[in-house]
């Protein structure tokens, strides 16, 4: 596993089973690895089932939580559900727990005034879809599970622009660089504009 993957160990989590590293869940698996395992087989299907039938675009905090709920609901009990904890990667904290209903109310109200980056240039489009990201990246409103929660909002916001981007072809760990940037104070996202540019697809 690489340590981007993993988020900075608390002792007092109390999303971890007791005396381990290893998020309580609803598979009855007590080692990360396995978990680990598990997790992507069953989220896999669950990513094509968002494809066939989506969840209700309503580009906000509940949309996100849908899309948690679709994904994790066999795995994990906290689906669907924001975290009450601080989470870190890379020695970095997400945004404060208390701060999440708030600071989404007011990136996803940004993001209804600017008409949803419909009809933006290409580069312009880009530009915007990369400081969305990072700003939700930043918010990271789940204790686990919040890249592919994010990229299925990412992808429903593309769609109704006209483009679809290849995450597939994109390495986790660039992914993570160009997120860690934003938890480093660079608030345009970006790097990850950069990442999503050379994905981008007109459909
Ligand atoms: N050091 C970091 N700083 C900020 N964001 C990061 C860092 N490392 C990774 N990320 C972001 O966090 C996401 C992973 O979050 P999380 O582990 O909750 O979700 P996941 O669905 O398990 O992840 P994955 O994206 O690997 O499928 C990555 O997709 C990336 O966008
Ligand atoms: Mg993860």
């Amino acid at each position: 596993m690489h340590p981007y993957e993993v988020y900075d160990l608390r002792e007092d989590d109390p999303f971890v089973l007791p005396g381990s590293e290893c998020l309580k869940n609803l598979l009855g698996v007590s080692d990360t690895k396995t978990l680990n395992t598990l997790e992507r087989q069953i989220t896999g299907p669950m990513l094509l089932s968002l494809q066939q039938t989506p969840v209700e675009p309503t580009f906000d905090l509940a949309h996100l939580c849908k899309i948690h709920h679709r994904l994790f609901y066999r795995i994990y009990p906290f689906a669907g559900k924001v975290r009450n904890v601080e989470i870190a990667k890379g020695g970095r904290l997400f945004l404060p727990h208390g701060l999440i209903e708030k600071v989404s109310k007011e990136t996803f109200e940004e993001l209804k005034s600017e008409n949803y980056l419909v009809g933006l240039q290409e580069d312009k489009f880009v530009e915007r879809i990369g400081y969305y990201f990072g700003a939700i990246n930043t918010i990271h409103p789940f204790r686990e599970g919040n890249g592919r929660t994010q990229r299925v909002l990412i992808d429903q916001l593309a769609q109704k622009c006209g483009y679809a981007i290849r995450w597939s072809a994109m390495s986790g760990h660039a992914v993570a660089e160009a997120s860690a940037a934003l938890l480093a104070g660079d608030k345009t996202g970006k790097a990850l504009a950069k990442l999503v540019s050379i994905n981008l697809y007109r459909i």
